[in-house]
């Protein structure tokens, strides 16, 4: 795939995704484009760690009935995009194999302050705010992978991750005042977006 290819410039408004600070860039969508196993295998990766994100709070907030209640089906749901993702790899031949992490994951983790109920607060909005960025990305490649397969899967994906936003936004909705947590939100938001404004060497769905 070479620069010429890519069909339209960014940004666009199909993809301006609230409370992100800044879009993906073209050199992002060109290097994704150019590459699309190695982003079919993080992003197996990245629906993989989703769940387990979701099932680590569940653990470190085991009487919270309400958490549970809306991270156990997002758990779910993540796992069935995990198999998605893999059955797709299968069929093109590809194998599962583990890749270099981009910093992206750690820094916005390094973030989560150590008290409650900060930490709580920060655990939802990062996990949170990984979402609207597979979306914004998903739709990019929905909208530009020249395979239909592969765009049918994107599409297929990136309803969903709008919606987990959501599922985390109202968890903190019902603890914290929404100035808090959009004050909070800005911050990591800001720092999400300076995050991808560095292209990583390999294509990676969060980088
Ligand atoms: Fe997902
Ligand atoms: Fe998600």
């Amino acid at each position: 795939m070479t620069v010429t290819q890519v069909p339209e410039p960014l940004p666009s408004p199909l993809v301006r995704v609230r409370w992100l600070k800044q879009p993906s860039s073209p050199a992002w969508l060109e290097q994704a484009l150019a590459d699309p196993d190695t982003v079919l295998i993080d992003h197996a990766h990245c629906e993989r760690k989703a769940a387990g994100v979701a099932l680590q709070l569940m653990f470190r907030y085991p009487s919270d009935e309400t958490l549970a209640a809306a991270l156990s089906p997002l758990a779910r749901e993540e796992l069935e995009h995990f198999e998605r993702v893999l059955a797709l790899l299968q069929r093109r031949g590809v194998a599962m194999r583990p890749l270099a992490a981009p910093p992206y994951g750690a820094a916005l983790t390094a973030q989560v302050r150590r008290q409650e109920p900060q930490r709580m607060l920060d655990s939802f909005l990062v996990a949170g705010l990984i979402e609207p960025r597979s979306h914004e990305r998903l739709a990019l490649l929905a909208r530009h992978s020249p395979e239909q397969e592969l765009a049918d899967l994107w599409g297929d994906l990136l309803a969903s991750e709008a919606r987990h936003f959501g599922l985390y936004w109202l968890l903190c909705e019902r603890r914290w005042p929404r100035p808090v947590v959009s004050a909070r939100l800005e911050e990591l938001a800001d720092l999400e977006s300076a995050l991808v404004a560095s292209l990583h060497p390999h294509p990676r769905m969060h980088s």
